[in-house]
């Protein structure tokens, strides 16, 4: 079914406003309601383009309130919710655990339990074509070694209080839909990367310590692996998943481009010194300094795709070297985005203009 009424939380993050502008540039489209927090990761810079479209609402508010999402569910009445609010960064889920205990478990429970009072009220043939979807991690399923990858049947095995508060998430989802017969689907992304990501992830933090001649910090040896997707492959996969997913169904989203962090970054410094201010040759990667690994830190991600891809018909259209540089260059030509991050003004702003109600 094409969804026409879509409720996407986390709409002003990384992903989310990329599946916002995804969503809008679909004619069957009639309305998107952006349900975010606006945290320290939500930025509605990120959707400027999009908040001048008729069929877009913003609303300030968190998964984590039962009577503002109950109340977002009976004004806005939607056909499909697509589920991205989260804690997401997994260095953070060290040093403060809690939150992401508070958000991605206990806000996605009550998520649901708001989203199946609503759905039970549904008319059959509306309750029919409903659909919850949960964007949630190839993180759950653990760390591999060299080889293998993982399937649909693996087993959750997550390492870190991010990918457990994620994997936290899934059960409930899961259940919700075994007790409550909830359609639900959940995609399995890996690590994204594009225009608009919050600089504490691997690719826009060495992005921006580069340009200010700052040292690029890799743990370890740099040779963890990671499977990188863009941001616009991700979103079309998770409008597919809402399409033409099947209720319970399992679907993986990942890029199928395994490079090491330590190859990341020297791509990363070569693409700079090609399209970036004028500096010598090597004047990057001299920066690059190895510093103390992340505790517990896993060692690979790699998902098995194929079924994902024939069942939505979807695959990932951008190399990495090319979506890279697009990234490089996106964050060069708008300094007024990075700066609004860099100097909190924008955040005050955003504060005193969607304060909480
Ligand atoms: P992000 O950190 O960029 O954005 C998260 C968004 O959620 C922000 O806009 C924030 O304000 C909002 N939010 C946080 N707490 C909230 C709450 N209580 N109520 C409402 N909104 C809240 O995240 P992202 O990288 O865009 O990731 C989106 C989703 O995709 C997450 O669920 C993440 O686990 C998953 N995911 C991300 C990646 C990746 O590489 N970035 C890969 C796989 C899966
Ligand atoms: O795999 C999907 C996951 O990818 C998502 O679920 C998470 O939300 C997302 O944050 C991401 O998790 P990672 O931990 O893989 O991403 P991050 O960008 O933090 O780190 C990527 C790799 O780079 C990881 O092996 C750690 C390393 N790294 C990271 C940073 C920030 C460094 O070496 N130096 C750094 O400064």
């Amino acid at each position: 079914m094409v969804p026409s009424r879509i409720l996407v939380t986390g709409g002003a993050g990384f992903i989310g406003s990329t599946v916002i502008a995804t969503l809008l540039k679909k004619p069957s489209t009639q309305a998107v309601l952006n349900f975010d927090a606006l945290t320290y990761a939500g930025n509605l810079l990120s959707l400027q383009e999009e908040a001048k479209d008729p069929r877009y609402t913003f609303q300030r508010a968190s998964v984590q309130n039962l009577e503002e999402v109950q109340r977002a569910l009976e004004d806005f009445q939607p056909d499909c919710i697509l589920h991205l609010a989260a804690e997401t960064h997994v260095d953070r889920s060290l040093n403060h655990p809690q939150t992401f205990l508070e958000t991605n478990v206990l806000g996605t429970g009550i998520l649901l339990q708001a989203t199946s009072t609503y759905w039970e009220s549904l008319p059959l043939e509306k309750a029919d074509t409903f659909r919850f979807l949960h964007v949630s991690t190839d993180e759950v399923f653990g760390s591999l070694g060299d080889s293998g990858q993982f399937h649909q049947d693996s087993p959750y095995a997550p390492t870190s209080p991010y990918s457990a508060s994620k994997s936290a998430a899934d059960h409930l989802v899961r259940s919700w839909e075994k007790s409550f017969g909830l359609p639900c689907i959940i995609t399995h992304g890996s690590n994204c990367y594009g225009p608009k990501q919050f600089p504490e992830k691997l690719i826009p933090l060495m992005i921006l310590q580069a340009l200010n001649g700052d040292s690029l910090p890799v743990y370890g040896d740099g040779q963890q692996i990671r499977d990188w997707i863009h941001v616009q492959d991700q979103a079309d996969a998770i409008y597919q998943a809402a399409c033409l997913g099947k209720p319970g169904g399992t679907y993986f989203t990942g890029g199928g481009q395994e490079q090491t962090n330590l190859l990341v970054v020297e791509t990363l410094c070569r693409t700079l010194e090609e399209i970036g201010p004028f500096v010598e040759s090597g004047f990057y990667k001299k920066n690059i300094k190895f510093v103390q690994d992340r505790p517990g830190h896993d060692y690979r991600y790699s998902m098995d795709c194929r079924k994902t891809q024939l069942d939505l018909d979807w695959k990932p259209h951008y190399a990495f070297a090319d979506g890279l540089r697009e990234t490089v260059r996106w964050y060069l030509n708008n300094p007024a985005w990075v700066k609004s991050i860099q100097t909190g003004e924008y955040r005050q702003w955003m504060d005193e203009n969607y304060g909480w109600r």
